[in-house]
């Protein structure tokens, strides 16, 4: 979201800075309050110095510590637009890297990031289109000038070629991700807010560059209009240029509140003295005349002045053809339906990637979403017209507690990484609390998800990596020699349970003992919660402190990569370190380290959807659900393993809810990559499994519950004739060069070459199974992109929409 992109730039230019280590950052007084205390709370674990200050240049200069970056607002929290050219070329005379948080609709109209030289623009982009939410989940969004593109944090989508030598995109840089990097990644941002993103472009495509100005130039209008009106009734207004806020001083800021809300309107109060309006598009002519009387003001007749020369945008946006094509409902509707059909959803086919507990997204779960009464309360609406939605909070945490047997919970983590940064933090804080500032080594096996290591960094532990013994399991061997090595400076274990080897590890009671033996804290991560519901409580087991994906196990969809939420849930010692909010005392301990999202309940809107599937299924159904999750799972590995060797069991034989299978025997004998059976599924009309993760070589495959034995058949059947096919190239009678595996996906376009001269007819590359002989009549999924050649893309890395000259046939 918007506060943690700030947070996420404050840390890119920390990155880039190559000067004095004791470098100051600097942070505008003038931003939203959230979004300073995120970056202050992202900061304090860092060590990272923080400077609040005014917008001023002699400020700045008389500044003697060195700075490596600061951030600040160009409509200031308060309404008035700046212009920071001069403040950022003294940042770039520091060396330091210049940040911008700016408003999209904005900047329609107002002077770009880049016609004040800044480095880094950050924002949201809530105000295209998508819903408050009572706080999100909402886009943040970050963009960087060339040359820091690769600095940038999370995944980029970036362009390269498939193997017809058609652009694709796919994503980008994906050797540096949290995977591969571990401790040393560029942040720890895994599900992000990837739907909303595509809901706030979809709304840019709609409206286009001249309805987005045209949108921007009412705001303007309407706001400047009402500021005037008061203005020349004798009240204390901002002056200068303003865009869509101002205040109002030397008023009795509480009763002027309340005659407001009286008239139905809720506004900003500042302090005793000083109210702030803000308004959008929906604001009517008709309110704004509610509002002029609510101050017995009486309107001004001309319209307001043009945007002012000194802050005016001379510059085009949106000139690539998609925010110029779509601008009538049939069209739009006709993209949209295109772009969903090159989609392989969970409305066409099982996803059985593993550790991503892909299950239904019942449409009962997500009706509720659209409801105004969540969709649209604003974060920071006076409690007693919030009624509903904390409840329905309220309730969701009590239950998450009874599922988990803990004793404290927040909601407000965005996604699982966001609360394990919450959960190692309220460790951290714990240890500090106790005086045990020295404890900072964080054991993590080898096995465990990227963002483990990468959220133990940020929040200022030492990663120590623990090795796994042959079953996959901890080795414990192994962990009470470095807990022997690391004793005095132990500060917690972080620990998957069941394992991402898909095992419900024996020890885990042990190994939690012997990190409590040692002084340390145990924390279990959560996201593989789907195998436990109903049977087994990790707050009972000995953990500590524990994230769950409720965009996992209770059932909000994934969306592409987001929007989730990722609750910290934590036994009652580390109850008072759980995140808060400095605009909301209910939002967490007054002892707490500051939050972790912009909004005090993060992301709001979608809670409704694991409440109403919690509160459907009740007890017995969840539980039944988990067994059946874990039935599934152990069916297809007993199915599977003939042809392709199951890596990792527990003791008794069984896995949990998933299950790993090799392919680096297949590998080694024949050349048959997983990313070519992964490809080859796409062509059996399946979504592949989670790739190489964590084991190099191998696919890792969850059914969950959701998926019936008609479903999890044909996925066997689909993985078993590509075994025959692994077995044609093993007799010698194809190469693994000229085998459909290789050329897999078929897209259509490659099956209507006329110089097709494949060692394979086409109907075997596109309808590859007999036993699915059913694929054409189910409606095939027609894959549109070929091979993607991923290394090209990362040299030749381009993450921005092609310019109009690119595209243009001549
Ligand atoms: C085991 C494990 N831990 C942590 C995470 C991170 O969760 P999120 O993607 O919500 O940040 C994941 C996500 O895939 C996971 O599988």
């Amino acid at each position: 979201d918007e506060a943690t992109a700030a947070a996420e730039s404050m840390t890119l230019a920390r990155r880039v800075w190559q000067g004095e280590d004791d470098a100051v950052f600097l942070v505008d007084k003038s931003l939203h309050p959230q979004i300073k205390a995120v970056i202050e709370t992202r900061a304090k674990p860092l060590k990272i110095k923080i400077i609040e200050i005014e917008a001023k240049l002699e400020d700045i200069t008389a500044l003697s510590e060195p700075i490596f970056g600061g951030i600040f607002a160009q409509i200031s929290s308060l309404g008035e637009i700046r212009d920071l050219a001069p403040l950022f070329s003294l940042i770039h005379e520091r060396s330091a890297l210049a940040i911008i948080a700016c408003d999209l609709l904005a900047l329609t109209i107002y002077k770009t990031p880049s016609d004040y030289s800044a480095d880094i623009a950050i924002g949201s982009a809530q105000r295209f289109g998508v819903p408050m939410g009572f706080g999100g989940p909402h886009a943040g969004f970050m963009a960087v000038r060339s040359g820091l593109e690769r600095s940038l944090p999370g995944r980029l989508v970036g362009q390269s070629l498939d193997s017809h030598g058609n652009r694709a995109l796919r994503l980008a840089l994906q050797t540096r991700e949290q995977h591969i990097r571990r401790d040393k990644a560029t942040s720890n941002i895994c599900t992000a807010q990837v739907l909303l993103a595509v809901m706030s472009a979809f709304y840019a495509m709609w409206h286009g560059p001249k309805g987005l100005t045209k949108i921007a130039n009412e705001v303007r209008d309407k706001t400047n209009s009402l500021r005037n009106a008061l203005a020349s009734n004798g009240y204390s207004v901002t002056s200068g240029e303003i865009f869509d806020t101002f205040t109002i001083t030397d008023i009795e800021a509480e009763k002027v509140s309340q005659n407001m809300f009286d008239a139905g309107f809720n506004v900003r109060i500042i302090d005793d003295k000083t109210i702030g309006l803000t308004f959008d598009e929906s604001i009517t002519v008709s309110d704004l005349e509610n509002i002029s009387q609510v101050f017995k003001a009486t309107a001004v007749k001309d319209l307001p002045a043009k945007v002012n020369e000194a802050f005016a945008r001379n510059s085009e946006f949106l000139q690539h053809p998609l925010f110029n094509s779509y601008h009538s409902e049939t069209s739009m509707l006709r993209y949209l339906r295109n772009l969903a059909d090159r989609d392989l959803a969970l409305d066409r086919t099982m996803i059985p990637l593993g550790s991503c507990t892909m299950k239904l997204n019942a449409t009962t779960e997500m009706i509720p979403v659209t409801w105004t009464e969540f969709s649209n309360l604003h974060p920071f609406a006076p409690s007693e017209q919030s009624v509903g939605i904390r409840k329905l909070i309220s309730q969701l945490s009590e239950w998450l507690i009874e599922i988990t047997g803990y004793d404290a919970v927040s909601l407000q983590p965005n996604a699982g990484s966001q609360g394990e940064f919450a959960g190692l933090l309220a460790i951290r804080n714990y240890l500090d609390s106790r005086n045990e500032h020295h404890r900072n080594i964080c054991l993590i096996p080898s096995s465990a998800h990227g963002t483990n290591a990468a959220s133990a960094v940020m929040a200022g532990m030492q990663v120590v990596v623990i090795a796994c013994d042959e079953q996959g399991n901890v080795s414990v061997a192994d962990l009470k020699e470095k807990i022997a090595q690391y004793k005095e400076s132990l500060a917690a274990l972080m620990v998957t349970y069941p394992s991402t080897h898909g095992v419900f590890e024996e020890a885990i009671t042990q190994i939690c003992g012997l990190i409590h033996d040692a002084g340390g804290q145990v924390y279990v991560d959560g996201a593989n919660l789907n195998a436990l519901v109903g049977l087994a409580k990790p707050g009972k087991f000995g953990a500590d402190v524990s994230h769950l994906n409720l965009h996992k196990t209770f059932c909000i969809p994934h969306g592409g990569g987001g929007p989730g939420v990722g609750p910290v849930i934590a036994k009652a010692h580390l109850a008072p370190f759980l995140p808060n909010h400095p605009l909301d005392v209910t939002a967490g301990p007054t002892t707490g380290p500051g939050p972790v999202s912009s909004a005090p309940f993060g992301s709001a809107s979608i809670l409704p959807i694991s409440w109403t599937y919690i509160r459907m299924m009740g007890g017995e159904g969840l539980t039944k659900a988990t067994q059946v999750a874990i039935l599934s799972a152990n069916y297809l590995a007993a199915k599977l393993d003939p042809h392709f060797p199951v890596l990792y069991r527990g003791a008794h034989g069984y896995i949990a809810h998933e299950c790993i299978i090799d392919l680096r025997d297949i590998t080694k004998n024949t050349g048959v990559s997983v990313d070519d059976v992964a490809k080859r599924l796409m062509d059996h009309g399946f979504h592949a499994p989670t790739v190489s993760f964590p084991v190099t070589g191998t696919l890792m495959i969850e059914p969950t519950e959701s998926e019936d034995l008609n479903e999890m058949e044909r996925f066997i059947n689909a993985m078993v004739s590509i075994r025959a096919e692994i077995a044609d190239i093993e007799a010698g009678e194809i190469t693994i060069e000229e085998s459909p595996l290789r050329f897999a996906p078929h897209t259509s376009s490659d099956l209507m070459r006329n110089d097709w001269n494949r060692k394979y007819s086409r109907e075997v590359g596109a309808f590859p199974s007999e036993v699915n002989s059913d694929l054409g009549a189910r409606g095939k999924y027609w894959p549109t992109v070929g091979r993607i050649d991923g290394v090209y893309g990362d040299r030749n890395l381009v993450c921005s929409c092609l310019p109009i000259s690119e595209l243009a046939i001549n």
